[in-house]
C-alpha cells in the first residue's frame, strides 16, 4: 500500500544537519538504496504508479540515476541522464537555476528524445523544486512530453509543488 511504502522510505532516511551547507538538513536516502528489499519495493511502487504512461525514464544527477536505471530496467524502457554542467559530450540544452546559495546548471543532450516521447522523470528528494523545474523545462524544450514526475521523498513545506504546477508530483513519502 501507499502507506506502507511511505513508512518504508521514512524508516530508511537519515537526517544529516548542516550538509552540504550550514543550516541545511540533508535527507540521505543511501540506507534505502542499500537495502535490497526496500529498494525493490520503492522501485516497484514507482513503476506501477506510472505503468503504461512512459516510453523513457529521465534521471537527475546523481542519485536520480540510481532510481532511473532501476525503473527503466523494470519497465523495459531506456534511460536518459540529466547532468550537471560540462559532463555531456555532444550538443546540449542547458538550464541555470537558483540554489539556496548561488546557482547551478543542468544539461540534457539536445537529441535525447523523439518528438512527443513520453518521459517519466525521477529523483530521490524534492526540496525547493529548483532542480525539478529546470529538468522538466529542459525535457520539454528537447521535445519530450513529461507524463510523470516521481520522487522518493518530498519536503512539502518548501513549496515545490506550486513551482512545478500544473505538472503533477508523485512522492512516495511527503514530509509536511
Ligand atoms: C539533491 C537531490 C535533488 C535536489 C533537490 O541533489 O538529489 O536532485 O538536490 O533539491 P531542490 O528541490 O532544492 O532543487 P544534489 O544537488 O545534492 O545532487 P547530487 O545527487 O549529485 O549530490
Amino acid at each position: 500500500s501507499g502507506e506502507a511504502t511511505a513508512e518504508l522510505v521514512a524508516s530508511r532516511v537519515l537526517d544529516v544537519p548542516d550538509f552540504p551547507k550550514p543550516g541545511i538538513m540533508f535527507k540521505d536516502l543511501m540506507p534505502l538504496f542499500a537495502d535490497g528489499e526496500a529498494f525493490r519495493a520503492t522501485i516497484d511502487a514507482i513503476v506501477s504508479r506510472h505503468q503504461g504512461r512512459f516510453d523513457v525514464v529521465a534521471g537527475i544527477e546523481a542519485r536520480g540515476f540510481v532510481i532511473a536505471a532501476a525503473v527503466a530496467y523494470a519497465a523495459g524502457v531506456g534511460v536518459v541522464p540529466v547532468r550537471k554542467a560540462g559532463k555531456l559530450p555532444r550538443k546540449v540544452l542547458a538550464a541555470t537555476y537558483a540554489l539556496e546559495y548561488g546557482e547551478a546548471t543542468l544539461e540534457l543532450h539536445a537529441d535525447a528524445f523523439t518528438a512527443g516521447q513520453r518521459v517519466l522523470v525521477v529523483d530521490d528528494v524534492l526540496a525547493t523544486g529548483g532542480t525539478a523545474a529546470a529538468t522538466l523545462g529542459l525535457i520539454e524544450r528537447a521535445g519530450g512530453t513529461v507524463t510523470g514526475f516521481s520522487v522518493l521523498m518530498e519536503l512539502e513545506f518548501l513549496g515545490a509543488r506550486a513551482k512545478l504546477a500544473p505538472r503533477e508530483v508523485h512522492a512516495l513519502l511527503v514530509v509536511a
